[in-house]
């Protein structure tokens, strides 16, 4: 296990109710019911683990069932949890997904909320010395800031996935990332905030490299930026300077044929192993990387759930042969 990444985030136990269609106000619905593991920081510390690399845990769990379900879950994929330890409840998922896989969540950060700058600080010495660090915006501001402040100071690689779409972050926040990591909705939201003019999420896959680059660029102007296209896979716009091994400041990378059972958690596939990658290999091309997370995501749509989905080593090479993984 070469390379040590850190994932700054948030857990949730997830509950999911499999509907017919989404429910309208005042109605009472049947669903398939299951529940399991989720919250978008431990789906991704979940994957970058069982993608190979030495995996940091930085949350907050609370002192009850789902704290104990979060606690029992790392020690079984070998992540070292740094637990913050709030008073409040463990954080929660209420998800309600459709026949055609559209979802609705409501989310109670709970413990999550609670994840603070000082406790991030404290961290210092794994963040400093990490390969890679991961956070999104499913926790605190302050402390996911605080975390990309401490990396970048130490000259460590920095990924920001910029989820879920309606979370707000600062320019100074984005700016700390050096790769951001947007799908389509939650790329449109970052550049209706930031002023810059763009198509609706819809049309974000249609465009062309050069006008897609042009807003990957505005954006985010010193870092490089990975939209991710669900079916479509992903296009990926570096910096001038900041080419790392790859021979073109854009391409795309296209989706793995894959029989999807369930998206939950896919984007979150795609960012822990990501930073897996980034942290195993240094040395390789950047799309190498990205073409690996893809696979990874792609096979992580073949099972049920959130974290519990995240593929192991010997899946992906049963599924994709040996080499990154
Ligand atoms: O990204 C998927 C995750 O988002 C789910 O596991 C749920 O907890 C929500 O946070
Ligand atoms: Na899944």
């Amino acid at each position: 296990r070469a390379g040590r990444v850190v994932v700054v985030g948030s857990f949730n136990v997830d509950h999911v109710w499999s509907v017919a269609k989404l429910p309208d106000t005042g109605e009472t619905l049947a669903g398939e019911y299951h529940t399991g593991p989720g919250g978008k920081g431990f789906n991704q510390a979940t994957a970058a683990a069982r993608a190979g690399a030495d995996t940091v845990f930085v949350c907050a769990l609370g002192d009850d069932i789902g704290g104990q379900l979060a606690r029992a879950l790392a020690t079984a994929d070998g992540i070292d949890l740094r637990d913050a330890h709030s008073h409040a409840p463990t954080g929660t998922a209420g998800i309600y997904v459709d026949a055609d896989g559209r979802n609705c969540i409501v989310i109670g950060a709970g413990a999550n909320a609670s994840l603070s700058p000082a406790f991030v600080a404290d961290q210092h010495d794994l963040l400093g010395s990490a390969s890679a660090v991961l956070a999104q915006l499913e926790s605190p501001l302050a402390a996911v800031t605080e975390a990309l402040r401490i990396a970048c100071a130490a000259g460590v690689v920095t990924v920001l996935n910029p989820a879920p779409a309606n979370a707000v972050a600062s320019p100074e926040l984005l700016a700390l990332a050096t790769v951001l990591t947007p799908n389509e909705t939650e790329f449109v939201a970052l550049l209706g905030r930031a002023g810059i003019d763009s198509p609706t999420a819809d049309a974000i896959g249609g465009l062309g490299d050069d006008a897609l680059h042009a807003l990957c660029r505005r954006l985010h102007p010193r870092g490089s930026v990975v939209v991710t296209l669900g079916a479509a896979g992903c296009f990926v716009s570096h910096a001038a300077d900041a080419l790392r091994g790859d021979t073109s400041g854009t391409y795309r990378i296209a989706a793995e044929p894959c029989q999807a059972v369930d998206t939950t958690g896919a984007g979150d596939a795609f960012n822990g192993a990501l930073v897996a990658a980034l942290a195993s290999r240094p040395g390789a091309a950047f799309a190498e990387h990205v073409t690996f997370a893809n696979r990874y995501a792609g096979l992580s749509t073949e099972a049920e759930g959130a974290a519990a989905s995240m593929p192991r080593q010997a899946d992906f090479q049963a599924r994709f042969g040996p080499g990154d993984g």
